[in-house]
């Protein structure tokens, strides 16, 4: 068994586990990150696309935003369309503030860049499989190379996703987890097609939703809503062109090109919220607290704020050795994470069919879109939401 020592064991090399090595990195607090995957694995991971005002803050800020900022689609607003017909919400002109579209890979790739190259240490293919002591003097048992490891700590960082391991490390009596299922889910595809649209396009239909998105001026993302536990093999390529056309039909003739699909996937959509997301010395973020169904794109953007969060207590910490930050860090998190939840189930509910609707509900959804689109009190709300609500705490970045 080799042993190590550090000062925040970081398990997984995801969106919050980078971030916040990055983070402490720059603030001289050590870390050891692991990561059960290959990089090239991490590195090719598709998943989000939208990234709030303040998370690329926080990238640039902290010196990995160059590219983002250079390659990244900067967005003023999103369009709801419903009935045939579209309508803009003009994020700028309500509240001031964009997003930008940026695959989460490359901000995988550029916090991983990072790291590498200021040689802190980052072990791939390296599975924690045990934490000893978490409530006072934590190690991490892992596997790495066909050998066994253990890393003493003075903090866990748990980064590990919904499916990580420590989560489930903590006993079920001091842990409450709240938690929603979707009967649907999302079909989402990589293709190499123009975007057809310069900025996202949200759209309500009779037959369900579908969601335009893009990753660059060459590479379209498409997402279909679809059942719960539908299989990819029943959706072809010619299929999913011709359900998004006509889930996406104006009627003045918007024109929907379809090009080569190279990925393609089902997404199961759910709420969860684990209480609370901390434990003694072992804190939990991102994905491995919270999952938010994707319609309102927030779901790497909760899991850098909680990284904010941490990265001020343990700075707090560190530095002048208060513990106050710290002893506040679920508290802080779960307030950002339920107004997240609540904006993604409401987005999630008005432009989702859901199982056994009738002609009342479907009017109902045409209502509510017909209201928030040509409502300025209304527009604001989803454009505060949609942006990123402002922290509510300073940051260090
Ligand atoms: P993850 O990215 O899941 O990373 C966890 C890491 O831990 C993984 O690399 C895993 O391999 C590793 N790990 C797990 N167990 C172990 C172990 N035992 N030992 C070592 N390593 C381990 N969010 C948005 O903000 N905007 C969007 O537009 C958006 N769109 C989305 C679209 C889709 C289709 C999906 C699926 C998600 C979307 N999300 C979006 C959500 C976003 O992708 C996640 O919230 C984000 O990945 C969370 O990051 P994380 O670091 O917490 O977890
Ligand atoms: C994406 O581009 O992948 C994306 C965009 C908006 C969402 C979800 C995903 O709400």
């Amino acid at each position: 068994m080799t042993k190590h020592r550090t000062q925040v064991g970081i398990i997984g090399a995801g969106p919050a586990g980078l971030t916040l090595a990055h983070l402490l990195y720059s603030q001289n607090i050590e870390s050891i990150v692991l990561e059960r995957h290959s990089r090239e694995y991490v590195e090719n991971r598709v998943r989000a696309g939208v990234l709030e005002q303040g998370t690329v803050d926080i990238l640039y800020n902290s010196g990995v935003g160059q590219r983002l900022k250079r390659e990244g689609l900067r967005h003023q607003g999103v369009e709801l369309r419903f009935d045939g017909k579209g309508h803009r919400i003009d994020f700028q002109e309500l509240v001031g503030k964009s997003i930008t579209v940026y695959a989460q890979q490359e901000v995988v790739k550029d916090l991983i860049t990072a790291r590498l190259g200021y040689g802190a240490p980052l072990s791939f293919e390296a599975e924690a499989l045990r934490l000893e002591n978490y409530e006072h003097e934590p190690k991490i048992h892992y596997q790495h190379g066909g050998e066994n490891h253990e890393i003493a700590c003075d903090f866990i960082a748990g980064c590990d996703g919904f499916h990580g391991i420590c989560r489930p490390a903590v006993s079920t009596e001091s842990l409450q987890v709240h938690e929603r299922q979707y009967p649907f889910a999302w079909l989402g595809i990589l293709a190499r097609v123009p975007p057809a649209s310069r900025e996202l396009i949200y759209t309500y239909h009779e037959r369900g939703f579908s969601l335009l998105s893009m990753r660059s001026p060459e590479v379209s993302r498409l997402y279909l809503q679809c059942p719960q536990h539908e299989d990819i093999n029943n959706w072809p390529d010619d299929r999913i062109w011709e359900e998004l056309r006509t889930r996406m039909a104006t009627c003045d003739a918007f024109v929907l090109k379809d090009g080569p699909i190279f990925q393609k996937g089902i997404t199961p959509m759910r709420g969860f919220v684990a209480s609370p997301m901390q434990f003694g010395k072992l804190f939990l973020l991102g994905d491995a607290a919270h999952i938010v169904p994707p319609t309102g794109a927030k779901g790497l953007n909760l899991a850098v704020a909680d990284v904010r969060v941490l990265t001020r207590g343990l700075v707090e910490f560190y530095k002048q050795g208060m513990r106050d930050e710290l002893a506040r860090f679920s508290e802080r998190c779960l307030r950002r994470v339920w107004k997240c939840q609540r904006f993604s189930a409401w987005m999630t509910a008005m432009l989702h069919r859901f199982p056994n609707e009738d002609s009342f509900s479907h009017e109902i959804h045409l209502a509510e879109l017909d209201y928030v689109t040509s409502s300025r009190a209304a527009s604001t709300t989803l454009a505060e939401n949609y942006v990123g609500l402002p922290f509510d705490t300073p940051g260090l970045f």
